[in-house]
């Protein structure tokens, strides 16, 4: 996890191997080809799926690295979709190109020595490789792992586990699935206040860090809260899937103030005080490519030729790229007349 400075382009990434996790999931193994690359455990990559339609950008957490190169554990989903498309054309051998990895859902957030990992179906990739680095450098820590799976055979890293748990006494995991099979005696159903209370009884004292789909993760919230947790102790992800809805900006009233000319590639458009360039952009038929919609994953990154915004990265921008004049689109709004550049 060492090495190379980040910088704003696109790096190549050569596939040097594929491991089936389950039917459903596999873990691909990349390697720069300009060397290797560094990353925190927790962060994303954004990689520039060459769909048949044109190239599709998706944000994927970095399940883990060894030896330079990094992982990326994917379920595929809807047909016609990325992930889909990297299950069923993504070989060993074949070459895709990524932006640096990126993302604050990182243990630098943490306050709190008492952690919880509540994780939905592939949302447990950044939670490995959060426990894989905490195995080796606080092997003592203080996890509680709840995962939610839809069915025993989708479970994801359950040998890896189980010997991480022999290296880290105070680690417990529990698995609830939403199709039990024959023979499963583990918990079963969707996550609701008394199963995630009876698997982390002490919920409330405890650091969550949750992934998963967003209704998930709001359901986790809230029972963290109700069972008695600290609002700034609960922290989300939601990469690996497929492409967020990017809500619309509220219609303009009196208070929005004026409009401000926004410039995309020579195009005019306008851009209201109440909307992000994104928003903006899309509602006027321009696509910027984007992934989290939440300022976290870099993959609307623009860069500002002119004019002034109020942007508010949440962990989607590097310091170099931010340095270099790079805006994230979905968490800016113009200050003034506006002009970026989609590269
Ligand atoms: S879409 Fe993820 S940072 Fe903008």
């Amino acid at each position: 996890m060492d090495t190379q400075a980040i910088s704003t382009g696109l790096m190549p990434l050569s596939c040097v191997g594929i491991r089936e996790e389950t039917p459903t999931i596999r873990t691909f193994r990349l390697r720069a080809c300009s060397g290797p690359v560094s990353f925190v455990p927790g962060q994303a990559l954004v990689l520039k799926v060459p769909m048949p339609g044109g190239p599709l950008w998706r944000s994927f957490t970095i399940s883990g690295g060894s030896e330079g190169d990094l992982h990326l554990t994917i379920k595929a989903q809807a047909a016609g979709g990325a992930t889909r498309w990297l299950h069923d054309n993504f070989r060993e051998g074949d070459v895709i190109e990524a932006r640096a990895p990126r993302g604050a859902f990182t243990l630098g957030l943490r306050s709190n020595e008492k952690l919880a990992f509540v994780s939905g179906g592939s949302g447990a990739t950044p939670m490995m490789a959060m426990l894989r680095d905490l195995a080796e450098s606080e092997p003592d820590a203080d996890v509680a792992w709840f995962h939610a799976a839809r069915d025993p055979s989708e479970m994801l890293f359950a040998s890896e586990l189980t010997e991480l748990q022999r290296r880290m006494p105070r680690l417990s995991v529990a698995v609830t699935v939403t199709r039990p099979a024959p023979g499963w005696f583990g918990y079963h159903g969707r996550i609701r206040r008394g199963l995630l209370a009876a698997a982390v009884p002490d919920l409330g004292r405890r650091e969550v860090f949750c992934c998963g789909p967003g209704g998930f993760m709001q359901e986790a919230r809230l029972i963290h809260a109700a069972e008695g947790g600290v609002k700034t102790q609960f922290h989300t992800e939601s990469f690996g899937g497929e492409a967020p809805v990017i809500p619309a900006a509220p219609e303009p009233v009196e208070t929005g103030g004026p409009a401000h000319l926004l410039k995309v590639n020579g195009r005019d458009l306008q851009i209201r005080p109440v909307e992000t360039v994104l928003q903006a952009s899309l509602r006027q038929g321009v696509v910027i490519p984007c992934g989290c919609g939440e300022g976290m994953c870099g993959t609307c990154m623009v860069k500002l030729v002119s004019g002034d915004v109020d942007a508010r990265p949440n962990g989607g921008l590097t310091a170099d790229e931010a340095e270099q004049g790079y805006i994230l689109a979905c968490s800016s709004r113009a200050v003034s007349d506006v002009e970026i550049a989609l590269e």
